[in-house]
């Protein structure tokens, strides 16, 4: 197997040619540089397969237990027998009639998956199966460049905190990212807390971890200080070049990496049908990269050295 790989942008982005996933997913070295190939382009796509969905399932599950995320409740049709598959498409079934998995043809703005939970989502593989001409554009950013190019004050200013990604419905739609009226604050309060500095473990670089709607809540922040500074970090981020697109085509395999990206993409008219496999695996608890520590009390009395450590500690409420 001789596998030719061409760098779509110089920040992100890969496309690897020669390469047979039906067959070669099962192989130990290839999956070796598929798994370098992503640490180093953060998306990796392969044109022209043909894949079984076991093997969708199998290639996605070398990176993380994989995920449900199909939408409960409704009617989908997903992939029989393929409970990790969740299809994603704006189509119906021609026999039965049902919606063809979840889904719909709205532009998206940048988000990463799965923010809300404590081990969001680490890697997220599609593959294509309908497209509309000209097929709509996937687009990712890498998120370890956003964050490079920051200024040395924000990158100091940020380096510690931590924001509160808070549950609303529909936030990665363009239209309800634009124009729905904020959560009462309440609301905002409650959710998962992420560093806004993650660890991108794979490379030990630092990576911007926003979440998509400006007003959440920084924890120890008022809420016009947090929008102030996710409004210009935001702002920052929607600047950079260190973007590749993709108009995914039938038969076109895509992954990428879901801890130091984002991702966005163009909506199409409702006439055209888009159909995609989509497969999730877990990542880890977002790693902050400027994790607190516990000064070194070695040399301390008990009483010093708990009065050193305080500042540092979490406690548990009482039960
Ligand atoms: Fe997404």
């Amino acid at each position: 197997m001789t596998i030719k790989a061409t760098a779509l942008t110089p920040d992100i982005g890969v496309d690897l040619a020669g390469v047979e996933l039906e067959k070669d997913a099962y192989d130990r070295h290839f999956i070796d540089q598929l798994r370098t190939a992503l640490n180093e382009h953060l998306v990796v796509r392969i044109r022209n397969q043909r894949i079984s969905p076991r093997t969708m399932t199998s290639i996605a599950g070398y990176f993380g237990p994989l995920l449900d995320i199909r939408r409960a409740g409704g009617n989908a049709l997903h992939v029989p027998g393929h409970d990790m598959i969740k299809v994603i498409s704006n189509e119906n079934d021609p026999e039965t009639g049902r919606p063809l998995g979840d889904g719909n043809c709205s532009a998206q703005v940048w988000h990463s998956d799965s923010t809300i939970w404590e081990v969001p989502t680490g890697h997220i593989a599609f593959y294509c199966r309908t497209a509309p001409t000209p097929p709509p554009t996937t687009y990712f950013l890498n998120m370890t460049k956003v964050y490079e190019s920051l200024p040395e004050k924000t990158k100091e200013r940020i380096k510690s905190l931590k924001v509160m990604h808070h549950v609303f419905l529909r936030q990665i739609e363009v239209a309800i990212a634009r124009d729905a009226p904020s959560l009462p604050l309440e609301d905002r309060r409650v959710g998962r807390i992420h560093p806004l500095v993650r660890r991108h473990i794979p490379t030990n670089r630092p990576a911007l971890y926003l979440p998509v709607r400006r007003d959440s809540l920084i924890v120890g922040w008022t809420e016009r200080d947090s929008r102030a500074l996710l409004d210009e970090l935001w702002e920052h981020t929607n600047a950079s070049p260190c973007s590749v697109s993709a108009a995914l085509e039938p038969d076109d395999f895509i992954i990428w990496d879901n801890t130091a990206t984002v991702h966005s993409r163009d909506g199409w008219p409702e006439s055209q049908g888009r159909t995609m496999w989509h497969v999730s695996a877990e990542g880890e608890v977002p790693t902050p990269r400027f994790g607190e520590r516990v000064p070194n009390t070695t040399g301390l009395s008990p009483q010093e050295a708990k009065a050193a450590s305080a500042p540092f500690m979490q406690t548990i409420p009482a039960v």
